[in-house]
C-alpha cells in the first residue's frame, strides 16, 4: 500500500475493472476453523462448507487505499458534471476505497447516506452530558427514511452485476421500504425492471413502512406470524422462488452500512468517539460497525476504536441475555454454539416471542448474532435492555430537541440514559447515538405517546398533548400566556 496523491488515487480507483475487483475482493466464511473463500460472483448467503455467515474481504495490499481518512474530504468538491459526481454525492460510494468490490460504473445510488453528524448540546444538557460531547447520527434522512438505504445501495450494486431480477426480504418494515424503493430505481443489466418481494408480519409493521412498500409497488406478502417466522420462511424460499436475498445475511448489505461509521468519524474531524450507541434488532448495524473499525485499524487509518453499546428492547432481548447473562463471547470465532442453541430451545419451549412497541427491533432470533459477538469483542462492547417506556421517552426527548426518530431509534438515547446512570459512560465521554429511522415511519406510536392512546393508557412522561381551545382569539391568547 504505497503513498499516492489524491489524483493518482482517483484514477486508480476509477479504473478498477470487474476482473481486478474479483482479484482484490472475495467472500469468506467468518468461521476461523473454516475460512472457505468464494468469488464475488457466487450467490451465497452462508458458507457452503460449514453454514457460517460470510464476510466480504479485501486484499488491501492490492487496493488503492488512502493513507489518511482526510482524503475523503476532497470528494465534497467534485464538480457536478464529472464522471464521479454521482458516486461522490453518495454517502456510501464516496468512501468506495473502503468497500472496493465494484467499479464506478456499477455503483447503484439514489443519493443515500447524505447524513450529517449533529452535535446535540441541548439534549446533552437535558441528559447530564457535557455540552460538546453528545452527537446524533440521524440516518432517518436517507431517501427511504432509514439507515437501510446504505446497505441497499451496496447490495443492489451486486444484485445488478449478478444479473438478478427478483429481490426479496423479510422485514419489520424498513428493509421492505428500502428494498422496494431501490428495486424501482435499479434497472437490471438488460433493462428490465427489478421485482421486489417482501415478507412482513401480519399486524407487526408500522403503517408508514407498509405504505412505502405498497406505494413503490412491492409484492407485499403478509404472513400470519412475526419477523422471525418471516425470516425463516424467506431463507427457505430463496431457491424455490429465485429470490436474491436482501436481508443483512447478505454480506454486501453490511459493506454499505460500514459507511455510517465513516460519516461519524468525518463529522468529528476524523477523531474517534468514546462510544457508539445503536439499537439492536437483526444486528446488521452492530456487525457492520465492528467490521468498519476492525478494517480501519488494520489499515492504520485509526489508532483506536470506540466502545460499542448495543441496546435491545426488554421484550426482544436475545443479545442482552446471551452476552450479559449467559456470557457468550466471540472467542476468536469459537463462540459456544451449543449453549446458544440450548438458550433458543429453552426460550422457545417457554413460548417466548419478541414483543416491543419498537416494532423495528421486535426480533427474537437475530441472524447476525456471530458477527455481532465479533463486533462486541473488537469494540469492547456492552449490551443493555431498556423498557418500552424508556424507549418512548428516549424517542420523545429526541423529538423535543428537533430531530425526531422512530421508536427503535429512541432505544439509543434510552440506552445512553441507562449507561450514564450506571456510570459506565461518563458525562464527559464523547458519545454518538445512532438514530436509525425517521420520525414519520410510525406516527401511531408518537400520537399515542403525546395524546394517550385510545385504549386508555396514559400519556408519556415528556408528552406534548394537543390543547382543546375555543375558536376565540382571546381564549387562545390566554392559553399562550398561561
Ligand atoms: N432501527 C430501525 C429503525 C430498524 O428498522 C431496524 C431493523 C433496527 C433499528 C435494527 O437494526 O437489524 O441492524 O440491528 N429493521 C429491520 C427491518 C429488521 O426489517 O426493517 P439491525
Amino acid at each position: 500500500m504505497g503513498t499516492r496523491t489524491p489524483i493518482q488515487l482517483q484514477l486508480l480507483s476509477n479504473n478498477l475493472t470487474m476482473s481486478i475487483m474479483n482479484d482484490i475482493a472475495f467472500q469468506q466464511c467468518m468461521a476461523p476453523d473454516c475460512g472457505a473463500t468464494y468469488g464475488l460472483g457466487e450467490v451465497l448467503f452462508a458458507c457452503r462448507r460449514c453454514g457460517a455467515l460470510l464476510d466480504i474481504r479485501y486484499d488491501w495490499s492490492r487496493c488503492p487505499v488512502p493513507k489518511s481518512l482526510s482524503f475523503f474530504e476532497s470528494r465534497w468538491q467534485t464538480p457536478i458534471r464529472s464522471r464521479e459526481a454521482r458516486a461522490d454525492f453518495s454517502g456510501v460510494w464516496r468512501f468506495r476505497e473502503l468497500l472496493p468490490f465494484a467499479s464506478l460504473e456499477e455503483h447503484v445510488t439514489i443519493g443515500e447516506g447524505r447524513t450529517l453528524l449533529q452535535q446535540a448540546d441541548e439534549l446533552a444538557v437535558t441528559l447530564g452530558v457535557k455540552p460538546g460531547c453528545l452527537y446524533l447520527q440521524y440516518e432517518g434522512f436517507n431517501p427511504s427514511g432509514s439507515f437501510k438505504d446504505n446497505g441497499m445501495a451496496a447490495a443492489f450494486t451486486t444484485a445488478r452485476r449478478l444479473g438478478r431480477r427478483r429481490m426479496g426480504c423479510a422485514s419489520t418494515g424498513n428493509t421492505s421500504a428500502s428494498l422496494a424503493m431501490y428495486a424501482r430505481h435499479t434497472p437490471s443489466l438488460n433493462g428490465h425492471s427489478m421485482q421486489a418481494v417482501v415478507f412482513v408480519g401480519g399486524d407487526k409493521i408500522a403503517f408508514g413502512k407498509l405504505a412505502q412498500a405498497l406505494d413503490f409497488g412491492a409484492k407485499t406478502i403478509q404472513i400470519d406470524g412475526d419477523f422471525d417466522a418471516c425470516m425463516e420462511l424467506v431463507q427457505e424460499a430463496v431457491d424455490r422462488l429465485g429470490l436474491y436475498l436482501m436481508n443483512s445475511v447478505n454480506p454486501f448489505r453490511l459493506e454499505g452500512q460500514k459507511t455510517i461509521m465513516y460519516r461519524v468519524l468525518e463529522g468529528l474531524g476524523w477523531e474517534v468517539p468514546d462510544w457508539v450507541i445503536v439499537p439492536g434488532g437483526n444486528l446488521g448495524n452492530t456487525s457492520a460497525f465492528g467490521k468498519a473499525f476492525i478494517e480501519l485499524r488494520e489499515l492504520g487509518l485509526v489508532n483506536r476504536v470506540p466502545r460499542l453499546a448495543v441496546i435491545n428492547a426488554r421484550g426482544a432481548n436475545t443479545l442482552y441475555e446471551l452476552h450479559e447473562q449467559e456470557k457468550i463471547r466471540f472467542d476468536n470465532g469459537r463462540w459456544d454454539r451449543t449453549r446458544v442453541e440450548a438458550w433458543y430451545a429453552r426460550t422457545s419451549a417457554e413460548g417466548r416471542r419478541a414483543k416491543t412497541v419498537a416494532s423495528a427491533i421486535e426480533i427474537g432470533r437475530p441472524v447476525n448474532l456471530p458477527k455481532a459477538l465479533r463486533s462486541l469483542e473488537a469494540m469492547e462492547g456492552v449490551v443493555r435492555q431498556v423498557s418500552d417506556e424508556a424507549i418512548l421517552d428516549g424517542k420523545a426527548l429526541v423529538g423535543a430537541h428537533g430531530y425526531g426518530c422512530e421508536p427503535a431509534s429512541g432505544a439509543s438515547v434510552a440506552g445512553l440514559r441507562l449507561l450514564l446512570d450506571e456510570r459506565v459512560i461518563s458525562h464527559s465521554d464523547r458519545v454518538v447515538c445512532i438514530l436509525t429511522g425517521h420520525q414519520l415511519k410510525d406516527p401511531d406510536v408518537t400520537l399515542n405517546y403525546h395524546r394517550g392512546s385510545r385504549d386508555g393508557t396514559g400519556v408519556g412522561s415528556f408528552a406534548n398533548s394537543p390543547v382543546p381551545c375555543a375558536t376565540d382569539i382571546e381564549a387562545i391568547a390566554k392559553l399562550l400566556d398561561a
